[in-house]
């Protein structure tokens, strides 16, 4: 069991360098796939969850070697078309794997992807689309069986929703498909971007990525190529609610700052300074925070739902009163009833949560739920008086690489045992 150990109540200072994306590493060994030969990633993080698709390139007959921070991918060697249950189970982006063994195998076998439970998660999406493009689609018994003997063939994919994973998974699927791929309301966050300039730069064409409309034309093959992943913004926000609760001034290194757009203001409107020069971003935190206006999750660019669990630490020690609205996720609030354990008063009802600031937050013993959610409690029990123990149940380490290590380089006094 992964327990973690906080001493509240440390200033902290110094400065970080930010971790490699986790949602655009992901998705992009997933696109090796249709590549069939060699790639080399930098900036990759180790964390979990990239642990997990190492674990499924190898047994689909690919080799991954890490090196640091640095990835190099194979999958000339892919001979095995189904990912096993125990490995789909362990996050959510196994699912995205399935468009890329399709281009290759023509055949694809999968069950219903795991990772936080943030509500139903359906792959409809993902399904519906890939089925447009000439896949045959069966579900028996929880496996999901595609074949596509002909190859996929480009076709209109309107979403009903901008489905971040669905839209990975069609642009990888339509890289190799005869024809042109047409996604409109597609997914806009940066780590699409990130993942069609991976693919763009293996030799596929797609244009739009990070806007609503995504074209792709297909080509029959792909080559590997060497890709630094971009640095992870959700990390970012953490560290930056971790410096807003402590009152404290620190400078996070490799953050590109557009991709906090909708963040830094909340930070700002809560009396926090942010600065940013060439790729740094200081943020020096007030001794008491003020809070901010209601904070509602929109996919990309609006309030990222994966930043809304660490800004609610932010909340609970904010003068006021602070009202989150999560539209993304039905379930994202698990962390409330763990953080009123801290002496924080939060009231949840369905996709809104009303944070009543209190001066001060004491020690406890917490559970975490999913990843994001034990990030805020992590980050909240940094404010806390006395010492708080939290038990991660490994969700941490899924996202966040080494975060007890950052976090006491940067002063807090926090151990995972
Ligand atoms: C990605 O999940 C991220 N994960 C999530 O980050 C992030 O919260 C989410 O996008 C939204 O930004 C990775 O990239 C690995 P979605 P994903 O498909 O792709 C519904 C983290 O903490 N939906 O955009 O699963 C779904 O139920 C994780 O790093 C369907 O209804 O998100 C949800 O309500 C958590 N049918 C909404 O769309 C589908 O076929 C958003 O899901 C697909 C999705």
């Amino acid at each position: 069991m992964a327990e973690l150990l906080v001493e509240g109540c440390n200033r902290l200072k110094g400065e970080v360098t930010v971790q490699g994306a986790k949602n655009s590493a992901l998705p992009i060994l997933a696109a090796t796939v249709a590549t069939a030969d060699e790639s080399v990633l930098y900036n990759c993080p180790r964390l979990s969850d990239v642990d997990s698709a190492v674990k499924i390139l190898r047994y689909l007959g690919c080799s991954a070697t890490f090196s640091g921070h640095s990835l190099v991918v194979d999958t000339k060697g892919l001979c095995c078309d189904h990912i096993p249950d125990a490995l789909m189970r362990q996050m959510r982006s196994s699912i995205v794997f399935l468009g890329a063994i399709l281009t290759r195998l023509k055949t694809a076998k999968l069950t219903f992807p795991g990772g936080c439970e943030l509500g139903a998660r359906p792959i409809d999406l993902h399904l519906d689309a890939l089925s447009r493009m000439g896949a045959t689609i069966s579900e028996k018994h929880g496996e999901i069986v595609c074949a596509a003997p002909k190859g996929l063939v480009g076709a209109n994919i309107a979403l009903a929703f901008p489905s971040v994973g669905a839209t990975e998974n069609i642009i990888i699927a339509a890289t190799r498909a005869k024809g042109t791929t047409v996604i409109t309301n597609a997914a806009r966050e940066p780590e699409i971007e990130d993942l069609c300039a991976y693919l763009n730069s293996c030799g596929a064409s797609i244009r739009g990525a990070g806007e609503g409309t995504v074209v792709i034309d297909g080509t029959d093959k792909l080559h590997g190529t060497a890709h630094t992943i971009i640095p992870d913004r959700i990390v970012a926000a953490t560290l930056m609610s971790a410096a807003a609760v402590t009152g404290s001034d620190i400078t996070l290194r490799g953050v590109i700052s557009s991709h906090l757009s909708a963040v830094i203001p909340v930070f700002e409107e809560a009396g926090c300074d942010i600065r940013i020069k060439d790729g740094d971003l200081t943020i020096n935190a007030p001794g008491r925070l003020r809070a901010f206006s209601t904070v509602r999750t929109t996919p990309y660019p609006g309030f990222p739902t994966d930043a809304q669990a660490p800004l609610m630490a932010v909340a609970t020690l904010a003068q006021g009163t602070t009202v989150f609205v999560e539209n993304i996720f039905e379930n994202r609030y698990k962390h409330a009833s763990e953080l009123v354990r801290l002496g924080a008063k939060v009231r949840t009802e369905g996709k809104v949560a009303v944070v009543e600031g209190v001066r001060e937050l004491y020690s406890s013993s917490l559970q975490g739920s999913d990843l994001r959610g034990c990030a805020c409690l992590a980050v909240a029990s940094l404010a806390a008086q006395g010492k708080t123990t939290i038990d991660t149940t490994g969700y941490l380490e899924r996202g966040y690489e080494n975060f007890d290590v950052v976090l006491r380089n940067l002063g807090a006094n926090i151990k995972m045992i």
